[in-house]
């Protein structure tokens, strides 16, 4: 018998922190924000509404509900360097770097070297929330060749990223799936990049450092930019008859081999996500066509589920939002920012979190090395 703590790869079943934002269980598909379905609020609320409640707590008032978007609306403006910080990034990068630039860029035009002031804090939050999404579509007009446009005041979150994104404002349903798709991202307790956001919470670093190093963590593709990579799969395998065919290539050359878009840590069914995106994308359909990479995915879906389904591999919620957004002409490398804009509300509510009773994380590790090694000098090297 050892006393030694066990060793857990990819810190799988182990107590990272307490929280009372959000709440899965995995085994019957139930994701809450504090205490709410997540297809509820998709449903009925608004992401505004939402990053109240997953800040807050409880769902605001009226009152505070209005207040609470005024100031998210005064706070959507870039500084004008930090868009000629934008402007001077390579166009070939990828936005979630630039977005990681930007946001860690904010730091520098809002400076403080102390997290103890709770107004402060707070203003970091609306700021952050706010500019998030100014600084995405900024990113994608550059690159397109056209110029930065400034936020509208009479849209709200959601329409007026698609208006700076695009131009023009979005229709009723495209709005919709936007908002909707912005709740379903905002939360999911302990993920990768909410632990990052914790862990650099937990030096007291400041706001924009904590959310610089989330979007870092988000854009791994084992992580937010799966979307990417499920969408370039599907339209790898080209058409729903050539699914199967697909697979049983892929599985005769790796019989490991992973379906982007399948699988989760925490869920062993369908992820509830997937499921209200699903529902989106058929709203989405109504306004455009059915779209072959949805086809192909329904079809991967099925034929997975007979391989997978016994491990508990099912779609997670980047499975079908790439096709969405790409049905509404949003560019593919787009996809994980607007992830990142959702999940702000679950980082910044995570990151207050940790403020409360904060301890610095500082894990152990099992060391695997020598012990007492002799320095040779390098004269006597090889
Ligand atoms: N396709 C096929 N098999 C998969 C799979 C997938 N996408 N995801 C997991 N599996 C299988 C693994 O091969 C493994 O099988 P084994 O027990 O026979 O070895 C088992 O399921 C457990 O997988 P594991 O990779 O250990 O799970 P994890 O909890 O460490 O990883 C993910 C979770 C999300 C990283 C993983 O499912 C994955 O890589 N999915 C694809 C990327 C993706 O969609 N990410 C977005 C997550 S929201």
């Amino acid at each position: 018998m050892t006393n030694e703590p066990e060793y857990r790869p990819g810190l799988e079943d182990v107590i990272a922190a307490k929280s009372a934002i959000s709440f899965i269980d995995g085994k019957r598909a139930r994701l809450e924000y504090r205490g709410i379905p997540v297809e509820v609020l998709a449903k009925e609320s608004s992401y505004e509404e939402t990053s109240w409640l997953l800040l807050k707590g409880t769902l605001p008032t009226q009152r505070q509900l209005a207040d609470f978007d005024h100031d998210l609306r005064q706070r959507r403006k870039l500084h004008y360097r930090l868009k000629d910080l934008l402007r001077t990034m390579p166009a070939t990068g990828h936005p979630m770097d630039a977005l990681q630039a930007g946001v860690s860029a904010m730091g520098l035009f809002h400076p403080s070297r102390s997290v103890k002031d709770p107004a402060a804090n707070w203003d970091a939050t609306l700021r952050i929330l706010a500019s998030l999404p100014s600084l995405v579509a900024a990113f994608a007009r550059i690159r397109r060749g056209d110029e930065i446009l400034d936020p509208r005041e009479d849209l709200d979150h959601a329409a007026n990223f698609y208006y700076m994104t695009f131009g023009h404002e979005p229709t009723p349903a495209v709005r919709k799936v936007l908002d909707a798709s912005f709740i379903v991202h905002a939360e999911h307790t302990m993920n990768a990049s909410t632990f990052t956001a914790r862990v650099t919470g937990s030096t007291l670093a400041n706001p924009y450092a904590v959310i610089s190093a989330a979007v870092g963590s988000l854009s791994g593709p084992l992580h937010g930019g799966a979307n990417e990579e499920a969408l370039a799969q599907f339209e790898a395998i080209g058409s729903a008859a050539n699914v199967k065919p697909w697979l049983d290539g892929k599985l005769a050359a790796d019989p490991k081999f992973k379906v982007m878009g399948l699988g989760h840590r925490v869920y062993k069914v369908k992820d509830p996500r997937a499921n209200v995106v699903q529902e989106l994308a058929e709203h989405v359909f109504a306004e455009t066509s059915r779209p072959k990479n949805y086809e192909t995915a329904l079809e991967l879906e099925r034929v997975a589920a007979g391989i997978y389904g016994p491990k508990g591999v099912y779609p997670n919620v980047d499975f079908y939002s790439g096709v969405v957004y790409q049905a509404l002409g949003i560019p593919t490398d787009v996809f994980t920012p607007i992830f990142a804009v959702g999940r702000a509300a679950g980082w910044l509510a995570h990151w207050n979190e940790q403020l409360v009773g904060n301890r610095i994380f500082r894990p152990e590790q099992i060391f695997t090395g020598t012990v007492d090694a002799d320095y040779v000098p390098l004269e006597k090297r090889p």
